[in-house]
């Protein structure tokens, strides 16, 4: 794993990178599913606000969507992820852009540098790619051990009770999503799996009569379960929303959560 620091007392020895392949399915069309609309500058907006200072931590930082426009706003971003197809694409942004993104090949599910950040953040449903709830808790456990004092974790996701209501009481739906530029579009197969409490999606991505297809399989997570990770991890909630632009969540309707947390001690600080 190349890390950017160690911390030998956390981390005796380097965990490996268990790499799902999200990538290798994603990486070339990921870019394209989110069209240009200013989401990734109000996110990055909106994470900056809550960032006290000092550098950034993103878990699963993909090819830099929100990274880039965080590091334009605030400085220096540590990404880590364990794709090495979206680190590649992640690192030609960042020599593009010119901004200060570390690009860190490793596994949140051990990742572990040692230092403080005034931000600590997972985006787009990064921690339900963490299937294992055991493993979903100790992300957040280690996120929160990352947090300089005043510092923020915040964690978006799918919200299992719009993925419930799309699927209208059955266990498998289709739907087809047009975009903007002619001849594109993304196509999604929805399988739910009740027992294990997965969802399984398979995208179709069309362009120019081309198809590309990626699958992924995730953790519905609720709000609760990452509050509950979160306590464990002795953090407490400091808001809730349902998009970027500040909306209210709403539980059976909102895309996502969107939930940041502070150590229980700052907070009873400001008190
Ligand atoms: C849905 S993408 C989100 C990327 C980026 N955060 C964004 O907002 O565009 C999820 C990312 O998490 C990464 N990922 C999934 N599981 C991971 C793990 N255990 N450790 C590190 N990265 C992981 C994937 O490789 C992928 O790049």
């Amino acid at each position: 794993m190349n890390t950017v620091t160690s911390s030998p007392a956390e981390d005796p020895v380097a965990p490996e990178v268990r790499d799902i392949g999200y990538g290798r399915m994603f990486a070339d069309f990921y870019d394209r599913l989110f069209p240009p609309d200013g989401l990734p500058e109000r996110t990055a907006a909106a994470l900056a606000r809550w960032q006290a200072g000092g550098r950034a931590l993103e878990l699963g930082v993909g090819t830099g969507r929100i990274a880039v426009p965080l590091a334009r706003l605030t400085g220096e971003v540590v990404g880590v992820d364990s794709s090495p197809e979206m680190l590649e694409l992640l690192r030609a942004a960042v020599e593009a852009a010119g901004v200060p993104v570390t690009a860190v090949h490793g596994d949140i599910r051990g990742y572990a540098d040692g230092t403080g950040y005034g931000l600590v953040y997972s985006v787009c449903g990064t921690i339900s790619l963490v299937l294992d709830p055991v493993e979903q808790r100790g992300v957040v456990a280690r996120a929160a051990r990352h947090l300089a004092p005043g510092g923020s974790l915040v964690v978006e996701t799918h919200n299992p009770g719009a993925v419930h209501a799309l699927h209208e009481g059955a266990s498998r739906t289709s739907f087809f999503v047009p975009y903007p530029k002619p001849g594109t579009g993304l196509q999604t197969y929805s399988t739910l799996l009740p027992e294990q409490n997965l969802w399984h999606t398979s995208h179709l991505w069309h362009e120019d009569g081309r198809v590309r297809v990626g699958s992924e399989i995730t953790r519905l997570t609720t709000p609760e379960d990452i509050d509950a990770h979160a306590a464990d991890a002795g953090l407490v909630l400091v808001s809730r929303q349902g998009d970027w632009a500040g909306g209210p969540f709403l539980p059976e309707h909102s895309p996502v959560h969107i939930s940041r947390y502070v150590r229980a001690a700052d907070r009873e600080e400001r008190v």
